[in-house]
């Protein structure tokens, strides 16, 4: 905190006597020839989820070039398909929450009902539509107290559409693309060569020069995590990647939609120690590491201690700024939220809403290593300036 404060007047000094004001990191599209700055390994990661889709209708390229803009570590993003097969970024299988779907006259026919998980969904399923109607439609912001000015302007994009988003980057940001619904997307979607959604996942990344294992040279160059919740597809394709794997855990009461494995089931020890050959992470709902009764948080399971035992990281989702999404213990300050996860629960990534709110509780509490070493290398080119004029 005391060094960022001090860290500006020099800024200024610096922009003063430099006459023109440029940019301290190359500018975006510049390629990556390794003055990109990088990805930051010391302190836990900011998870964009769905983007800054605090702020912006998510999983659309606004929401995913606003979290980079406010310090996400990694752009999160849920994978589905067109009917035609082209791999989109969406979260839900149908299209009626969060698009204009329903002012479309000729897609009112397309309105179908599939068993998702076990239960039967009515709805628009974008495995229904291909990839050109799908961008024919706008994306609508989910929650109607979040801000609606953006409704109805964004397309949905593509998996290579956000890979790009990532790679134009002005520093090193990760992906954290989730192989979401495969048994869903595997039951309605034919690819040709009887290929499997997982592997058109893994085909994408590796188009894109996605590889390696968790904190090689290759991975830090183009950082990933592959997440999901279906075991078998994190199973399926280890032989296919080295990417580092994230399985995620839903809330206690839902069954894996692959393997029908109960939340106990799979925190258990004996699974953690199957699981940990696949996987380096878990991405637990964080109510179900810190079960909450009224609105107040109670006493953390120990889940976290037995996870970290096994070296296995543990990115909880989702947390959100908003008054209602926070418990009570908090004080109504997401800082809180924050300082407690970080600090007491020690978690190593953080799926968030709102990057720039977490962006800002870590630079203010464990600022960047590097932004340092960047700003003693400014002391020392403001000194060289200044030295002619004493
Ligand atoms: C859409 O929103 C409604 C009302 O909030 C909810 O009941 C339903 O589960 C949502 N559908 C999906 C697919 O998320
Ligand atoms: C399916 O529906 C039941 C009853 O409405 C609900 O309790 C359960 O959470 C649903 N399962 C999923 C996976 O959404
Ligand atoms: C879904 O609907 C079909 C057709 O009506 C029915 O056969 C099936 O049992 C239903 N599944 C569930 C989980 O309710
Ligand atoms: C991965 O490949 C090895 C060696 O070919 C094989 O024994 C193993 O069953 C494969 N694992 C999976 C999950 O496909
Ligand atoms: C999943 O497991 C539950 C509990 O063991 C069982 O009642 C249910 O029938 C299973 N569902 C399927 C689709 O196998
Ligand atoms: C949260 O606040 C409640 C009510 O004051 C308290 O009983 C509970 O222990 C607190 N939770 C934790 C984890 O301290
Ligand atoms: C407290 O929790 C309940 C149940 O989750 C929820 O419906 C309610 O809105 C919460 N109350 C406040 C004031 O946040």
């Amino acid at each position: 905190m005391v060094s960022s404060f001090s860290f500006a007047p020099f800024v200024f000094l610096l922009l003063v006597i430099g006459g023109t004001a440029r940019p301290f990191y190359p500018l975006p599209g510049k390629g990556d020839d390794g003055s990109r700055r990088p990805l930051q390994t010391f302190r836990p990661y900011n998870v964009a989820h769905r983007g800054s889709n605090g702020e912006i209708p998510e999983e659309t390229s606004q929401a995913y070039l606003r979290a980079i803009e406010e310090g996400a570590d990694f752009i999160e993003t849920d994978i589905l398909s067109s009917k035609d097969g082209v791999l989109i970024c969406f979260h839900d299988v149908t299209l009626d929450n969060t698009t204009d779907i329903a002012k479309y006259k000729e897609f009112a026919n397309r309105k179908r009902t599939y068993e998702v998980q076990g239960n039967n969904t009515t709805g628009f399923f974008t495995v229904d539509f291909t990839l050109k109607e799908l961008k024919s439609l706008r994306v609508n912001q989910r929650f109607s107290f979040r801000d609606q000015q953006y409704n109805g302007k964004f397309q949905i994009i593509t998996f290579e559409e956000f890979i790009n988003i990532a790679l134009d980057a002005p520093r090193v940001v990760g992906i954290y693309p989730e192989i979401k619904n495969p048994v869903l997307i595997n039951q309605y979607v034919k690819w040709s060569d009887g290929k499997r959604f997982e592997d058109k996942f893994v085909e994408t990344l590796q188009k894109y020069g996605y590889k390696g294992s968790y904190l090689s040279k290759d991975w830090l160059k183009q950082p990933a995590f592959v997440q999901s919740f279906a075991p078998t597809s994190l199973v399926y394709i280890s032989n296919k990647t080295e990417l580092p794997k994230i399985l995620l855990i839903d809330e206690v009461d839902i069954p894996t939609q692959d393997t029908n494995q109960s939340y106990w089931e799979i925190t258990s020890d004996t699974y953690l120690d199957y699981i940990k050959q696949y996987v380096v992470g878990i991405g637990p709902w964080k109510d179900t590491i810190v079960p909450v009764v009224n609105n107040y948080t109670t006493n953390p399971s120990d889940l976290v201690a037995r996870a970290h035992a096994r070296n296995l990281q543990v990115h909880p989702y989702t947390y959100r700024n908003e008054n209602q999404y926070l418990h009570f213990n908090f004080s109504q300050d997401p800082y809180n939220e924050y300082d407690y996860w970080i600090n007491k629960i020690g978690v190593d990534g953080l799926f968030t809403d709102f990057t720039g709110s977490l962006h800002n509780f870590q630079e203010w509490t464990s600022p960047n290593h590097r932004d340092d070493m960047i700003e003693s290398e400014l002391l020392h080119k403001i000194a060289l300036l200044v030295s002619p004029y004493e």
